[in-house]
């Protein structure tokens, strides 16, 4: 009798010291790195690709990287990051060359941009925007934006905080999250005249489906239209005050998606945030008033071709 408990206390004992070094050992060992492919990129510049870049940072960098303090896009906590996930700070990626991006090429941004890797190697978490789909122009527009004078990324010497991720997020990226593949062939930009086809690269390349889908862990960002619950609406990013801001159901259902709203309807929610009758919509979803009606448009054709998802989603209100 004696020596089962001794043998169980062994045993428990050996299994606490297993997952001790466990922990330490991933905790040590940080997000995991990849080798960083040369990436033969040089940015083709125009004023065209700086403004069109303009309108596609502010549309998808900014919510993150935009510092109100400096007005620049020098990086801030993120309020709205799962606590689980760690402490997250967005990054400065001004032009300036000790904290910023001065001294990457084009080549490490385009490479981080696709595939989630950073130019030391280091994985970059979900928490950082990836661009997998994005039309080649569309990459060396956000490229040329970043290398422009426009005062948002002008050289600012704001010191980065390092991301405190948690031991959880260590350890999803070592099992579930993984580096986005190269694209290895060309990516063109979509046929503006045909505004499903525009719609739809809208509202991938606009990062819609990734909110509006059913759940961040099983969106699809290679595949998008294989995401689970595909615009049913439900997933539950998080407001400033860190509280869940349930997504709505953007597919053609009629009782439950947008089925019987208007372009004109969807357009104003859309680029002004105003809805018919109610509260304006609130942070995280943020107006898109880049857009032109066209484009708006375009997106609400395409949704309107999408296969209707039966999900009565409720609006988070507080
Ligand atoms: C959802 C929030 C979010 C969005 C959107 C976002 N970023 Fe980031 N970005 C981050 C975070 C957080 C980090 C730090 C990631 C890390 O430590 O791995 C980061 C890191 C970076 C870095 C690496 C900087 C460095 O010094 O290591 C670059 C470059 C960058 N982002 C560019 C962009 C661009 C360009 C866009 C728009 C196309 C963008 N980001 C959109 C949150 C975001
Ligand atoms: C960061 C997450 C996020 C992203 C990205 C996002 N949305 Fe939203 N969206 C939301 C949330 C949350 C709501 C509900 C807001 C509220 O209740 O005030 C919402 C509401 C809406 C509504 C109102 C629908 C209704 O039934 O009232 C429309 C339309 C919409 N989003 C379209 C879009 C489109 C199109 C895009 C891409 C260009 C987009 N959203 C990107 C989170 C997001």
């Amino acid at each position: 009798m004696k020596k089962g408990l001794k043998i169980l206390g062994v045993s428990i004992g050996l299994i606490v010291l297993l997952i001790g070094i466990a922990v330490i050992f991933i905790s040590a060992n940080d997000i995991p790195s990849y080798k960083v492919e040369k990436i033969d990129f040089k940015v083709n510049s125009s004023p065209e690709a700086i403004a069109r870049g303009e309108k596609l940072a502010v549309m998808l960098c900014a919510s993150c990287h935009l510092n109100h303090r400096t007005n620049k896009l020098t990086g801030q906590k993120m309020m709205d990051a799962p606590p689980e996930f760690g402490e997250i700070y967005s990054q400065n990626i001004t032009q300036d060359k000790t904290y910023g991006i001065g001294e990457w090429t084009d080549g490490e941004l385009v490479y981080l941009l696709r595939t989630g890797i950073k130019r030391d190697g280091k994985y970059s978490p979900p928490y950082m925007a990836k661009l997998p789909g994005m039309a080649d122009e569309d990459i060396n527009a956000v490229i040329s934006f970043l290398r422009s004078d426009h005062p948002m990324v002008k050289a600012d010497p704001t010191p980065d905080v390092p991301p405190k991720p948690s031991l959880l997020t260590k350890i999803l990226c070592r099992v579930a999250f993984k580096p986005l593949p190269m694209p290895t062939e060309a990516i063109p930009l979509p046929n503006a005249d045909d505004s499903v086809e525009l719609g739809k690269y809208l509202a991938h390349n606009l990062d819609c489906f990734s909110c509006h889908s059913a759940d961040f862990k099983t969106n699809d960002f290679l595949n998008p239209e294989l995401s689970d619950g595909y615009f049913g609406g439900g997933n539950k990013p998080l407001d400033l005050q860190g509280r869940v801001m349930l997504t709505s159901n953007l597919t053609p259902d009629k009782e439950t998606g947008i089925g019987n709203w208007t372009r004109e309807d969807f357009i104003k929610a859309l680029k002004y945030g105003q809805i018919k009758g109610g509260k304006a919509l609130t942070y995280p979803m943020l107006p898109y008033s880049q857009l032109t009606d066209d484009e708006a448009g375009a997106i609400f054709e395409y949704l309107q071709s999408i296969p209707p998802i039966k999900n009565k989603v409720e609006r988070s209100i507080y």
